[in-house]
């Protein structure tokens, strides 16, 4: 499959799907505390998203049965909100959320801190959205992919802290999954793979305590760190231009 290269006007709708995302974790986000549930988040998305004349490009997706992944503490990625799921004092929770407006996605996904969570998550959830901004600081026409891991791991390792290989960036726009794959970490079979300008991908690294293994749930979705270590990850959909990269999931307005 060839990479995802959008024109200007393209652009334009990209960015109008980015604004509905990150406006949508602007809504919920003052209503993240302890002891609501994951399912809450979930309506909440819901509702904010059908309101915008958007809907979930999440749900339904090889059979996703919700409208975002909620993933909490040791869960990596792909969390299923659910009722029984309560937030708790010092929980770290990871919301990913991606709509599809007018034809396009938008992908984007942001951590929130339940109450006073120990300073060592504190961290690991700090260095993981340094770690994202460092990469997309990086990308512009003629960068190899590679970059992007490279300083991913520039970041991430002189903390002790390791990077899920298990899951990736990717092409996104007209699908919410396209070619390319971004890895968050050095490969160079990706150094002859030179961004051009209108490549529209995610950058979206899991960022874990201790191991980088993980295990999947019975549920087929909740991907965990094997060690039961936490994780944490940060999300946003960039656009390569002339200039650099511009970032969709962040409010235009
Ligand atoms: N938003 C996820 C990503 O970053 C994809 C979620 S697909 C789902 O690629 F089905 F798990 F929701
Ligand atoms: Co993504
Ligand atoms: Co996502």
């Amino acid at each position: 499959m060839l990479p995802s290269v959008y024109a200007p006007k393209d652009f334009k709708r990209l960015r109008a799907a980015g604004d509905i995302v990150a406006r949508c974790f602007d809504f919920i986000a003052p209503h993240i505390h302890s002891g609501i549930s994951t399912g809450d988040i979930d309506r909440m998305v819901a509702e904010f998203l059908k309101s915008s004349g958007a809907r979930s490009s999440s749900f339904g997706y090889k059979g996703f049965p919700k409208h975002c992944c909620t993933s909490v503490n040791d869960v990596i990625v792909h969390g299923i909100p659910s009722d029984t799921d309560i937030l708790k004092n010092g929980d770290i929770i990871n919301v990913d959320l991606t709509a599809e407006y007018k034809g396009f996605h938008a992908d984007s996904s942001r951590m929130f801190i339940i109450g006073d969570a120990p300073p060592a998550a504190l961290k690991l959830v700090q260095v993981a959205h340094d770690a994202m901004n460092a990469a997309i600081s990086i990308c512009a026409p003629g960068v190899p992919l590679s970059e992007i891991g490279r300083e991913i791991e520039r970041i991430v390792l002189p903390h002790g802290f390791t990077i899920s290989r298990d899951f990736v960036g990717h092409g996104i726009g007209k699908v919410m999954h396209d070619e390319p794959q971004i890895y968050h970490f050095h490969d160079k079979k990706f150094d002859k793979i030179k961004m051009v300008p209108g490549l529209v991908f995610t950058i979206e690294p899991m960022i874990n305590m201790g191991g980088d293994k993980c295990k999947i749930d019975a549920d087929g979705w909740t991907a965990r760190t094997a060690d039961g270590c936490l994780s944490a990850q940060w999300e946003h959909t960039v656009g390569i231009t002339e200039d650099g990269a511009i970032i969709f999931t962040e409010p235009q307005f």
